[in-house]
Parts: C-alpha cells; structure tokens; sequence
C-alpha cells in the first residue's frame, strides 16, 4: 500500500515537473494587440492618455465606455485609419508606424462599422467580391464561389445579383459581416484576422441583436480571427465577448472576464449597468 502511494506519489511529481517543464518551453503565441503608453489627442485633453492593451490570439473583447469616450478612436487606431500622438502600437507584431493606405502590406484587419457601408451602386456579389477582384488573382468563377460561401454563412442566399440599395437593413447588415468574412487567399493559410465591430447592434430590435450577436461570434470563429467590439448594449457585451474593458476619462479603467462584469461592485462597472446619473462617470462641463 505504502509503496503504491510512494509510486503514485512519484508519478504525480514527475508529471507536475513535466507540465511545469512543458509551459515554460513552449513559446508564448505573439500578441495580435498591443498598445503601449499610447496617447491620443486632438485638443487640449487626450482622448487616450498612455493606455495599455494585449489582446492574444482567438481572444474576444469588448471595449464600452460613455458616449465620447474614445471607442470609436480605438477601433480607428487598430484598422491603421489613424495613427497615435504617441506612444506604441504593435499588430502582430508588427509595429504600426503608417496608415494602412500606405503600408505595401497592412495586417489583416476588418471593420465592420455601424453603418454597413455598402456601394448601393454595385450588386451585392460586387460588394463582398470587392477586394478579391482588386488585389487578388482569381478568375470570375473563383470569386463568385468564395462569396457564395461567405454569403451563406451569414444566411443569406439568391442574392448576390440585388444591388445592395435593394436589401432591407437588417440584409445589409449581414451583407457587411459576410464582406468581413472574405479572405485574401494570398495572404496564405496562417493568416488570422482582427476583426472589429463598431456598436453592430445600436438600435435594432432584440430578436435582430441576437441573430447580429450570434453572427459576431460565429463570423470570428469561421474567420478564425480575434475581435474587438464597441457597443452599449448589455447582451451584445456579454454574448459576443469573454473580456471587457471599459473606457473613461482617456484610461481604460476597469478589466475583466464577462462573468466579472456582471458581478463587480467597480464603481465605472456599477453605473454602467445600472445606467445611474449618480457616480464617478459624468458629462463634461461646458
Ligand atoms: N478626427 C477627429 N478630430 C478631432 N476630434 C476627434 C476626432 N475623432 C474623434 N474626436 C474626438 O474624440 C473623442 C472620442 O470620440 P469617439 O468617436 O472615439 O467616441 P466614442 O466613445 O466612440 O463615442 P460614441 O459612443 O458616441 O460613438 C470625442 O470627443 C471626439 O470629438
Ligand atoms: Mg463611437
């Protein structure tokens, strides 16, 4: 018996140190994000005052915050449409010293704004296709396959031959996430986007914010991607990320898993989800 407990004893040592071994020698995947000391200003205040982000592979975040707290502008910053005052921004790691528009190869990142942004002029198959067509050396035939595939994993079929003018709001919609869903094939396999959703949910009904919801998680999966996303709304937090970071006063200040969010007694926390005009978060004064 004793011995069998010395053996048992051993094994379990020996597998701890395997583990311990194992975690200390297999690398660290690179970071998609990372933020800096990043600062960004246009007035007299910064917008973002030396901010720190990570943001690992597969991970999903939500960034919320006030109106005019700067979401937007971290959303801009991360798909190269501004570059910060200061300090350091890394996309897999590759630090982002230009904009997109003038980087030969800009990371694979994609955002889905509020508004879908579609070319009412061009046929939906046009819109979701645009890239392929401009970068990418596909025939026809090649392209129409890849965003049938795209078009049909957000739901939507028999219309890639509608102008975009022609879709209801809601089709529209799903018309953005499936163009998000298009890859570059020479970008090659390995590629794993950022995706980032501007409040995809503001002002639509519930039923239509958990099939958007439910599109979100899906669209990064399928993508294999991480995501960043910006909104107000309870159930688009909790059921479209694991993580949040709430954003006030140029400082990201509070961090935490979903379940944390729920629960803690932060007081940025509390009165965002109790929507209080009493607490730490209050309207600039004029
Ligand atoms: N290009 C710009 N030039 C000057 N100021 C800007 C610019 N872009 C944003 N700002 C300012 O930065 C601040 C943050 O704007 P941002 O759009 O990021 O807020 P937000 O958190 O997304 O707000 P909302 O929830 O209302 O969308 C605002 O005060 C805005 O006026
Ligand atoms: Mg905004």
């Amino acid at each position: 018996m004793f011995r069998q407990f010395i053996e048992l004893y051993g094994a379990c040592r020996n597998t701890a140190g395997y583990l311990c071994f194992l975690a200390q020698t297999v690398p660290q995947p690179e970071p998609v994000v990372e933020m800096r000391d990043l600062t960004m200003q246009w007035g007299p205040r910064p917008v973002l005052d030396r901010v720190n982000l990570t943001l690992r592979p597969g991970e999903r975040l939500a960034v919320v915050g006030p109106s005019g707290a700067g979401k937007s502008t971290v959303l801009r910053l991360l798909a190269g449409l501004q570059l910060p005052t200061s300090g350091e921004l890394r996309l897999f790691d590759k630090p982002q010293d230009y904009l997109r528009l003038d980087q030969t190869e800009p990371p694979d990142v994609r955002l889905v704004f509020q508004n879908p942004a579609l070319l009412a002029s061009l046929t939906v198959e046009e819109n979701v296709g645009f890239l392929l067509r401009e970068r990418a050396q596909l025939s026809r035939q090649e392209i129409r396959d890849r965003v049938n595939a795209c078009l049909e994993a957000v739901g939507l079929y028999d219309v890639a031959h509608l102008y975009a003018g022609e879709l209801s709001g809601g089709m529209q919609k799903r018309v953005s996430f499936a163009r998000a869903l298009i890859d570059d094939p020479q970008r090659g396999d390995q590629s794993m986007p950022l995706l980032l959703y501007d409040e995809p949910t503001a002002g639509l009904d519930p039923v239509a914010c958990t099939r958007i919801e439910d599109l979100i998680v899906k669209t990064t999966s399928v993508a294999q991607g991480c995501s960043v996303v910006v909104s107000h709304v309870r159930s688009t937090i909790e059921r479209t990320a694991e993580r949040v970071v709430m954003l006030y006063d140029g400082q990201f200040q509070w961090e935490g898993s979903v379940d944390a969010f729920r629960s803690t007694d932060n007081p940025y926390v509390v009165q965002f989800r109790t929507g209080s005009l009493r607490g730490p978060m209050q309207p600039a004064e004029h």
